[in-house]
C-alpha cells in the first residue's frame, strides 16, 4: 500500500511513464577540449546559496518510509548543502524539522477550506525558519490514483499530518476508495484562483514559487500575481494524466517568465543527465521526488545522503563530458531536441 503511493501516478500512468521517457529524447551537443579540472556546481536559489541546482521536492508523510521520515530528509539535505521542501502533509512538523539544525528549508503550501489554518501555519513555518512557500497550485482536487483507490489507501493510525495535529485535522478517515482523496475533497479549497496568491502575500513576507505550471499563459499570470518563482510541475503526474512531461513543458514556462523570475522543474529528475538536460532548457534548478521516498525506505539518512551524492556526481561528470565548467556556461546548444529539428524525424533511441 505504501509503495504503491509512493510510486503510482493518475488513471493510465500516461505522462509517469513520459516524464521519464521525454527526457530521453533529449540528447547532448558536447564541447570537448576545454579545461574541465574545476567544476563549479553551486548556484543561488532566491538569494540563498546552494552548493548544486538539485532541491528535495515535498514529498507527504515520509514516516510511512522510515520512522525517522521527513527529520532523515532534512539532515541529509543540510548536509549536502542543499534545500529540502517540507510538505504540508509531512509527518513531522515545522517545528520539529526546524530543531534537526541549520539548513535552507522551503514549506510546501495546500491551502485549506478554512483560512484560519492556513494563515496559522504559514505563520508557524515563518517563524520556523522556513525561507519560501511553494504554493501547490494543481490540487483543487486529487488525481484518480487508481492503485490508491483499490489500496483503500489512508494515513496508518500510528502517523499523523503532524503540521495539523492541533487543529484535528492531523488524522486521516479510512474510505471506500482513497482516504486521502477523500480528505482533499472535504479539507482542500477548490475554490482556490490567482487572488489568492494575491492573498497569501498579504498575509506572509516569505517568497512564494507557484508549483504546478505547464504553459506559458499561467506563467505569466504567476509573474503578475507576484510569484517570487515558478515550478514546473505535473505533481509527478499524480494529478491530471496525458499533460506533457514537464521536460518538454520546461521551455514555453521559460520563455513566458522571460527571465523576470526563476523557473524550476520537477518530474522525471533520476540522473545527472537530467538535470543538465533541465538547466540547457532554461531552468534555474531541479526538484525530485520519489527517490528521496525510496532511498529513506532503504537507509534513512545515510540513504538520501547517498542519493543526493550520486545525483552530485553524475551532475559533475555531465557538465565535465560536456566542456561546461560552471552553470552559467550551460547553454541551448549542449542540447538538441526533437523540436529543434525543421523536419521531424525520430531521433535514435537511447
Ligand atoms: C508528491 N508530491 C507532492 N507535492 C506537493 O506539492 N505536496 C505534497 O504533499 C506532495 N506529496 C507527494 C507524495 C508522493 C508520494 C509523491 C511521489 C509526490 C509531488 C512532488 O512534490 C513532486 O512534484 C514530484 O514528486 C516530482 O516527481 P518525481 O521526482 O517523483 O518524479
Amino acid at each position: 500500500m505504501v509503495f504503491d503511493y509512493y510510486a503510482s501516478g493518475a488513471e493510465d500512468q500516461w505522462t509517469l511513464a513520459e516524464n521519464r521517457n521525454a527526457f530521453s529524447r533529449i540528447l547532448f551537443r558536447p564541447r570537448i577540449l576545454i579545461d574541465v579540472s574545476k567544476i563549479d556546481m553551486t548556484t543561488t536559489v532566491l538569494g540563498f546559496k546552494i552548493s548544486m541546482p538539485i532541491m528535495i521536492a515535498p514529498t507527504a508523510m515520509q514516516k510511512m518510509a522510515h520512522p525517522e521520515g521527513e527529520y532523515a530528509t532534512a539532515r541529509a539535505a543540510s548536509a549536502a548543502g542543499t534545500i529540502m521542501t517540507l510538505s504540508s502533509w509531512a509527518t513531522s512538523s515545522v517545528e520539529e524539522v526546524a530543531s534537526t539544525g541549520p539548513g535552507i528549508r522551503f514549506f510546501q503550501l495546500y491551502v485549506y477550506k478554512d483560512r484560519h489554518v492556513v494563515a496559522q501555519l504559514v505563520r508557524r513555518a515563518e517563524r520556523a525558519g522556513f525561507k519560501a512557500i511553494a504554493l501547490t497550485v494543481d490540487t483543487p482536487r486529487l488525481g484518480r490514483r487508481e492503485a490508491d483507490i483499490k489500496n483503500r489507501f489512508t494515513l496508518p493510525p500510528y502517523l499523523t499530518l503532524k503540521n495539523f495535529e492541533g487543529l484535528d485535522l492531523g488524522k486521516m478517515d479510512k474510505s471506500n476508495d482513497s482516504g486521502l482523496a477523500s480528505y482533499v475533497a472535504g479539507q482542500i479549497d477548490r475554490s482556490l484562483s490567482w487572488k489568492d496568491v494575491k492573498w497569501l502575500q498579504t498575509i506572509t513576507k516569505l517568497p512564494i514559487l507557484v508549483k504546478g505550471v505547464l504553459t506559458a499563459e499561467d506563467a505569466r499570470l504567476a509573474v503578475q500575481a507576484g510569484a517570487a518563482g515558478i515550478i514546473v510541475s505535473n505533481h509527478g503526474a499524480r494529478q491530471l494524466d496525458y499533460v506533457p512531461a514537464t521536460i518538454l513543458a520546461l521551455e514555453e514556462v521559460v520563455k513566458a517568465a522571460q527571465g523576470r523570475v526563476p523557473v524550476f522543474l520537477d518530474g522525471g529528475v533520476r540522473r545527472g543527465t537530467d538535470v543538465f538536460k533541465a538547466l540547457a532548457l532554461g531552468a534555474s534548478g531541479v526538484f525530485f521526488g520519489r527517490p528521496v521516498l525510496y532511498s529513506l525506505a532503504a537507509e534513512g539518512e545515510a540513504g538520501v545522503r547517498k542519493v543526493l551524492q550520486m545525483l552530485r556526481e553524475e551532475f559533475e561528470l555531465t557538465m565535465a563530458l560536456s566542456g561546461c565548467r560552471s552553470l552559467n556556461e550551460i547553454t541551448r546548444n549542449h542540447v538538441v531536441t526533437d523540436w529543434d529539428l525543421p523536419h521531424p524525424r525520430p531521433l535514435p533511441r537511447l
